[in-house]
């Protein structure tokens, strides 16, 4: 590879392996959010960024934290405080014992998934993810070394993983399985029975599991449940979350995972030398946000149900396109294949023509015809966004 200056200096085959589909899936995105910062009237709906403030009480722990000069270098793995929280919470909701010796603070559950891909997988290794998947996977695997394993889950299943599938991609160099529950883009919760058939699978192949619960709080229909809280699954599994999504935090990358003690030393060694430890006062904030009220929270997952409600209701009889009802999370899935364009199609010449962003599902593992769309916008927004891609739509019925 020759650089700009005409050197013959090569860069790591890892900038291959990082670059792609994923990366590329955010263009259209960007430019949006360019267009938005000029001015201009767009509606952005290709991206989970939660419209609400984090609640005040959290930024009021930061700042006082900050003014108090908590401004050091903190401890690798998060201070105890904080580490204590996050396990009784997990204790709280899986019925295990969880010593707080057990969670690593991360920079948000993107920075978890990688640590895990790091510390669980090597060159040559198979990582089985259900399809589609959040974007980022396939690099987050591909940075280790290790080859993403796709299995579908069909549109006509109401995208829910396929058992029989995901035991046929097992092989002899399948290290782990990902994947997200509640999911993004499909916004399917996984039930007793999917997981304690994914657990039944992990050990009868001797598998890791990192299961990524970002949108755990964000459960509309149904309950959730962490799979780590079935039997003999605690040892194998690595659970990842953040407060990104649950307490509208993302611009704070408070992340954790909760691992195994065989693999808490490693992920600390991979912290030490990837992030020195988190800011502390976003761990001041993330601990006020996990210890207390949690109005705020359940006030925003009644708005996103309120608001998946309206957009499943404002695009319901737009003819040429369906939309898959997710049972949590901040997305949706919509089929355009009526409408004759390629998802790639879809979502450039919807943004061309009225200034809606939502992003190609492709490169998220899902099959042609799919897009993703965001509703964590406020309710004007959506409102106006899909008066757009109805109006889109039936323009491109006229002759
Ligand atoms: C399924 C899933 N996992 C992980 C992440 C990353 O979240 P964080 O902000 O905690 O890094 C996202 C963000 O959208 C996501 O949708």
């Amino acid at each position: 590879m020759n650089d700009a200056a005409g050197g013959s200096r090569t860069l790591s085959p890892l900038v291959e392996r990082i670059a792609g589909r994923g990366a590329a899936a955010w263009a259209l995105h960007q430019e949006a959010m360019t267009a938005k910062r000029r001015g201009e009237d767009v509606v952005v709906m290709s991206v989970g960024d939660p419209d609400f403030d984090t609640p005040p009480a959290i930024v009021d722990a930061a700042v006082g934290a900050l003014r108090s000069g908590d401004t050091h270098y903190t401890p690798i793995v998060g201070r105890p405080s904080l580490r204590t929280a996050i396990a009784r919470r997990h204790a709280a909701r899986t019925g295990l014992n969880v010593e707080p010796d057990r969670v690593v603070i991360l920079a948000g559950a993107q920075n978890g998934l990688f640590a895990c891909a790091l510390c669980l997988t090597a060159p040559g290794d198979e990582v089985v993810v259900p399809v589609p998947m959040y974007v980022t996977y396939e690099a987050t695997i591909g940075a280790a070394g290790a080859r993403l394993v796709p299995v579908p889950c069909d549109a006509a299943q109401g995208f829910r993983p396929d058992l029989e599938r995901l035991e046929a991609a097992v092989t002899p160099r399948t290290r782990a399985l990902f994947f997200a529950n509640p999911n993004n883009p499909t916004g399917v919760v996984m039930n007793r029975r999917e997981l304690e058939a994914v657990a039944d699978l992990a050990r009868r192949y001797d598998l890791w599991l990192v299961s990524d619960e970002v949108y755990a709080d964000l459960v509309f229909d149904g309950a959730h449940l962490s799979i780590a809280a079935l039997p003999q699954m605690a040892e194998r599994t690595v659970t990842v979350s953040s407060l990104s999504k649950s307490h509208a935090m993302p611009g704070w990358r408070t992340g954790w995972a909760i691992a195994p003690p065989v693999l808490v030393p490693h992920l600390a060694n991979l912290a030490l030398c990837m992030l020195y430890g988190l800011p502390g006062f976003a761990q001041a904030g993330a601990e006020e946000a996990l210890t207390g009220s949690d109005a705020d929270s359940s006030r925003m997952r009644d708005h996103y149900r309120r608001r998946r409600d309206a957009v499943l209701d404002a695009l319901a009889e737009v003819k040429g396109i369906r939309c898959f009802k997710p049972q949590a999370g901040m997305f949706l899935l919509l089929d355009v294949r009526g409408t004759g364009l390629t998802s790639a199609e879809f979502a450039r010449r919807l943004y061309r023509a009225s200034g809606v962003s939502v992003l190609d599902a492709a490169p998220f593992g899902a099959a042609d015809g799919l897009v993703r769309l965001s509703f964590s916008a406020e309710e004007a927004q959506l409102e106006e966004g899909c008066r757009r891609i109805a109006a889109f739509v039936a323009g491109l019925n006229k002759p």
